[in-house]
């Protein structure tokens, strides 16, 4: 399956989404693929049987978010200089999202920008971070807080790749499948409610569909002034969890997912879901083996650090929230901290 990508911008982007086992890839110029030892245990073989190309290098850093960092960049970088690498060659991201932000930065600025082409292997990569062109490093002021808007010149989806993902890896990824659904498509959110996990055709299915919903995101909003935004369902919530708990309890998704029964207790408060249809979304969650329950300790605590993510810096939060049923959003910038801290004492716990 192919799901073409067509960024409106100025300077016209156009690339390929390719949803298969990989095929042979043809380069004409040096080839550099970005890995972790983890992924290139599994991996690396398969992919380095499909690349075509003069020369190919294996660039492996360090398996982790904690060295998604410039550092790491550099590191890459300089190996990119050491082996002569020009302005036409190619960088390949085979990995989960680190890697693939890493390597997305790393090309954006080696020589002023040279092509990279991502091999998502997570779930978490493959129906969101390899889409969409955002790209960057963590740095000790935050996530994701030093990057590049860059998009790549094809994604090649293998969901053979998620043969080998750790279980709590892929549920992480079925929380960014759920907020999608959720925000755009009633009858896909149906459909993942019947659907098998570990079925082929039907994590291809939830691929493809989590990839063509934020295509069309993507192509509406490249730099996030609008409707982008709403990818941040669950988000606002689960970043804070994601902090209070030093990054250290919860993987990336699984924080969005109580981040998203977190919104939609607000979204009940303010009636824009119903009981029935927060506790189905709840049920959802639970059958992807995703956490639901938070125990909040300190209300106030929690009420400000709404305040440190980049995306609230001119005090104002953003809700992203159903507006009124499930497939349909809307961004809330507007709620009194009341009614936040009544939400929020749903969950305080002792
Ligand atoms: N650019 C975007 O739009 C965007 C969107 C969402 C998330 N992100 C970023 O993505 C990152 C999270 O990505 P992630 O969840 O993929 O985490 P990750 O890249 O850390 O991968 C998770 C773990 O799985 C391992 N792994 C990867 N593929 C595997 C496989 N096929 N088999 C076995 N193990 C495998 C990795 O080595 C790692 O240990 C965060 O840094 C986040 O900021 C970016
Ligand atoms: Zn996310």
């Amino acid at each position: 399956m192919i799901i073409p990508i067509n960024i409106e911008a100025k300077d016209s982007k156009k690339y390929n989404i390719y949803i298969q086992e990989l095929q042979e890839l043809k380069f004409n110029t040096k080839v550099a693929i970005v890995t972790n030892p983890t992924v290139a245990k599994f991996h690396l073989q398969r992919a380095l049987s499909v690349i075509k190309a003069p020369l190919v290098e294996v660039i492996e850093v360090p398996d982790g978010e904690e060295y998604k960092n410039i550092d790491t960049v550099l590191d890459i970088l300089d190996k990119l200089f050491e082996s002569k690498f020009d302005r036409k060659s190619t960088l390949i991201a085979l990995g989960g999202g680190v890697i693939g932000d890493m390597t997305g930065f790393t090309a954006s600025m080696y020589q002023r920008g040279i092509n990279f082409v991502q091999m998502p292997t997570t779930l978490l990569a493959q129906v969101d971070a390899s889409v969409g062109g955002k790209t960057g490093v963590n740095n000790k002021y935050g996530k994701n807080l030093i990057g590049a808007f860059y998009q790549p010149k094809a994604v090649h989806i293998d969901p053979v790749f998620l043969d080998t993902l750790p279980p709590r890896e892929f549920s992480a990824g079925l929380a960014e499948v759920i907020k999608m659904a959720v925000m755009f498509d009633r009858e896909f959110y149906n459909f993942l409610k019947e659907a098998d996990f570990e079925n082929r055709d039907d994590i291809v299915k939830i691929i493809a569909k989590s990839v063509t919903l934020k295509a069309n995101v993507v192509n509406q909003d490249e730099k996030e002034s609008g409707i982008r935004a709403v990818l941040n369902y669950g988000h606002t919530f689960g970043h804070v969890v994601e902090n209070l708990t030093n990054y250290t309890t919860y993987l990336h998704g699984e924080a969005v997912a109580i981040g998203i029964v977190m919104a939609n207790e607000l979204a009940l408060n303010l009636g824009l879901l119903s009981q029935e249809e927060a506790d189905d979304i709840k049920k959802l969650l639970i059958k992807s083996n995703l956490p639901t329950n938070f125990e909040i300790k300190d209300v106030e605590g929690f009420y400000e650090h709404f305040f440190l993510d980049k995306k609230s810096s001119n005090g104002e939060i953003a809700f992203i929230l159903p507006n009124g049923k499930i497939g349909t959003n809307i961004i809330k910038r507007d709620i009194p901290k009341d009614t936040i801290i009544k939400v929020l004492k749903k969950f305080e716990g002792s």
